[in-house]
């Protein structure tokens, strides 16, 4: 088991062992799916790489959560290849998809945690499936709850823990054996900036100190700008701190996906992004989100 939170002040991480840099982490080639008769993505191709974060953005029901369950084999597309760590996984059978879910955590939209289990057992789920010696299991699930800033939380039970809490142990949850690549689903919905920004922080240290592929679903502009201009250093002393204050948009290994209609009509680096003159774009920036429906929606 990979296990990148092993000596998490030293600022060493072993997350590169058995990771490829030239292969990305996922890619999409020329996707097709529809649920029913209604096509809901259409020709969707992106890549992305180990320490990078990939922001998808459409409206509601654009298809984002539906990708995300693509990626994990839990949907096959009606045409077009997926590969997660240089592995095409679309005629996979459900063991050989195991396989892959493993290296793959995900922090669910609708958080999904067991209610009758506690924080620990919650985090540890996946590692009691496995057959995991009880004294790994222990160490792993206090470093993770550690690590989303939850250890005096352990004994609760989820009803007992506010909605960001629930989202950390979602995170703690989908850390669980070190991922390569971390999906998350809607991570800030309904949360305070302060709990959005602990959330953003979480994610961007694993982009940056862990070299983690994270693919982060979100319709918030805070969380696009938070992810874009902030980064993770690992100092001298292997302390990791966070530097903020550069520009927003401005980072190049965090991109945006926008989709619209089931289609990309942006994948590139958020500085393009933040000055596109798409009016489309213009207005999701500015948080007016245009009803396509309306009779002068913008094309
Ligand atoms: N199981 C399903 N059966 C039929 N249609 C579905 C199913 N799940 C989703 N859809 C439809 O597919 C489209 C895309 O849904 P999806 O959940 O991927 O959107 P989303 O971008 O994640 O939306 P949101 O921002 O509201 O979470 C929507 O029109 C939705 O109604
Ligand atoms: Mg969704």
């Amino acid at each position: 088991m990979r296990n990148f939170f092993k000596d998490e002040n030293s600022g060493h991480s072993d997350a590169r062992s058995g990771t490829r840099q030239d292969v990305p982490a996922i890619e999409l080639r020329n996707i097709d799916f529809a649920y029913e008769d209604k096509k809901n993505l259409d020709d969707i191709s992106f890549k992305v790489n180990n320490g990078e974060i990939k922001v998808i953005l459409s409206s509601s029901g654009g298809g984002k959560s539906t990708i995300l369950k693509l990626i994990l084999g839990l949907l096959k597309p009606d045409a077009g290849e997926i590969f997660v760590d240089g592995q095409e996984i679309t005629r996979l059978d459900e063991d050989e998809l195991q396989h892959v879910r493993d290296n793959i955590g995900m922090v669910f939209q609708e958080g999904a945690l067991f209610d009758s289990l506690s924080v620990y057992d919650n985090v540890a789920y996946r590692l009691n499936e496995r057959d995991v010696p009880e004294e790994e299991i222990e160490a792993e699930v206090l470093r993770l709850l550690r690590f989303v800033d939850l250890e005096k939380e352990i004994e609760k039970l989820p009803s007992e823990l506010s909605g960001g809490m629930q989202k950390r142990v979602g995170i703690a949850r989908a850390l669980v054996g070190g991922p390569k690549t971390v999906l998350f689903d809607e991570p800030t919905a309904f949360l305070d900036p302060i709990t959005c920004g602990t959330i953003c922080d979480l994610i961007i240290k694993l982009r940056d100190v862990e070299n983690v592929a994270c693919v982060v679903v979100t319709h918030e502009m805070n969380v696009v700008k938070h992810v874009t201009s902030e980064r993770a250093v690992v100092q001298e002393s292997g302390r990791v701190t966070m530097e903020n204050g550069i520009e927003p948009f401005s980072l190049a290994n965090t991109s945006i996906l926008m989709l619209r209609h089931g289609r990309v009509i942006f994948d590139g680096i958020s500085h393009d992004f933040a000055y596109s003159d798409d009016p489309y774009i213009r207005n999701f920036i500015h948080g007016t989100e245009v009803d396509p429906t309306a009779k002068h929606a913008v094309a």
